[in-house]
This record gives C-alpha cells, structure tokens and sequence, in this order.
C-alpha cells in the first residue's frame, strides 16, 4: 500500500455551518423518517430496524448516496430491507430524502454526514451489506491519503457487518481499483464472493448516475463482490480518533 494514512482531521464531531441545505435537512428530518443530518444520524445505533414502519428484517447501507437513485429504486422492490445511504455533500443528501419522501418510503432513510464516522452511526455487527458505487477517486498522488476504502476502513466495514455480511463496490478508475482489491485483499476477515453469486447481486442493482456517465464513455468498469467469514475487530488507529467521543465504545 503506498498511499499515506487517512488523516485523523477527517473523524472530527460535526460543526455548524452556512450550508442553506443544512436547515432544510433539519426541517425534512422533522417531518419524515427518510432524512437526518449530522449528529442526527448518530442516535440509532444499533436500532436502524426499528426506524421503519416495513418491518424490515435486513440493512443495506450505501456509502456516497449522491441523490438516492440506486438505494430508491432498490427500496421500491424490496420491503423487507431498511436502506440506509449516507451523503457528504448536503444538497445532495437533502434531494435524495425529499424524493424518498414525496415517494412515501417506509423503508428507506438518507444520511447527511461523514463515513469516516460510521461506527458512531452503526453497531458492531449491525449491517447486512455495503454498497459503495463509484467512490471518489483522488488519483494524484498527493490525494491518495484522502481515499476511503483504505485497508483500516475496510476492516471498520468488516466489523459493523453481520456474520456472512457482503461488501459490493464498483469503480472506473484504474488505479484506484488496484489499490481497493489490495485493500480488500489484506483484510482478512473477508473473502472474494463467487462470481455466480455477486452477478446475481449486480443484476438488482440499477446503474446510478455516474455508471450512465462511464457506460457512455465506454470506459471500464471494475467490480468486487466480498463477504464476511470471520470476526473483525475496529481498527485501532479509527478506536482511538473516535474514542474520545466515549459513545464508541458501547
Ligand atoms: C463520485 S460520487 C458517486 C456518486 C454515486 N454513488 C454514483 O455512483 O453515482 C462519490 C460520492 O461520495 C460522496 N462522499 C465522498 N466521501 C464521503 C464521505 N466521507 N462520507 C459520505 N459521502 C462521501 C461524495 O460527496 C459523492 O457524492
């Protein structure tokens, strides 16, 4: 692995900001189930089923939900799963729970707020599957340090998902998939899914918006289909940046 360590800066509580959207989360988190923000999406933790009035029996949650097409359209099928997906960026974030909203979702809500801090969103064990479609690539460099799905994260995934729990991601960018198949590859906790059973997964998944934008570039797409078979602890270096904030530890 030669990219620098994630730095310990992007763990930090959220702040207040200007962000008009910021408010208008606030607002949508107080009259519908499909939307929180910021230290909002901290108080569930280990009672994600519980906030769905579908009676869900498992939770997917998509890192980098964009606007919410996939993880929507994923939850008009399927009742039975709670889908979680979270969002840095508030505008974003903000469309994507008004749509689930105006749609009228029970089983579906969109988090404004960093990955960095899953582990003050879900309990150890909690999750079902990851969904991570086109994570930002930070090719130069200089950036890599800045990539999320370093080895630590990986095994941060490993130890919020359930015994059996799977891992899908998919990427254009060359560079980054290496550096994403050693990552996985290094955590030992998981292994590579059958080819038969991934594609099975992939067929249910609708191309978001910026596989459209690849497909039509003809430009490579590179996927990778892991699942959980053995136990994983929190990575150290992630314990000690949130630990101060004690809620970690339970
Ligand atoms: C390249 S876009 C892909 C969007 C969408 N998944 C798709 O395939 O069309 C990556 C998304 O991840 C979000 N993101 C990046 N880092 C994040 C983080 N730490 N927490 C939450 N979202 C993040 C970005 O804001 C952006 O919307």
């Amino acid at each position: 692995m030669n990219a620098k360590e994630y730095p310990l800066s992007n763990f930090a509580p959220y702040r207040e900001g200007r962000n008009p959207y910021r408010h208008k989360i606030f607002e949508l988190s107080q009259q519908s189930t499909t939307m929180l923000g910021d230290q909002y999406t901290e108080n569930h933790k280990g009672s994600w089923l519980r906030i769905a009035y579908s009676n869900p029996t498992a939770l997917q949650f998509e890192i980098g939900s964009y606007h919410g097409e996939t993880s929507i359209e994923m939850a008009k099928n399927d009742p039975q799963t709670l889908f979680l997906g979270m969002e840095w960026k508030h505008k974003q974030a903000f469309k994507a729970g008004k749509k689930a909203a105006d749609l009228g979702l029970k089983n579906i809500c969109f988090l404004r707020g960093n990955c960095a801090r899953l582990p003050m969103v879900l309990a150890k064990g909690e999750v079902d599957r990851f969904l991570i479609l086109f994570p930002d690539p930070w090719g130069r460099f200089s950036q890599n340090k800045w990539r999320l799905l370093n080895p630590d994260f990986i095994q941060m995934l490993s130890y919020l998902l359930k015994p059996n729990g799977q891992i899908f991601i998919k990427t254009d960018h060359e560079d980054y998939a290496r550096y994403i198949e050693q990552s996985l590859e290094e955590e030992k906790s998981i292994h590579k899914m059958p080819q038969l059973h991934a594609e099975e997964f992939w067929e249910k998944v609708p191309h978001s918006p910026f596989e459209r934008i690849f497909r039509r570039k003809n430009l490579p797409i590179y996927s990778f289909a892991y699942e959980k078979i053995d136990k994983a602890e929190l990575p150290e270096r992630i314990f000690h940046a949130l630990e101060r904030e004690k809620k970690i530890l339970t």
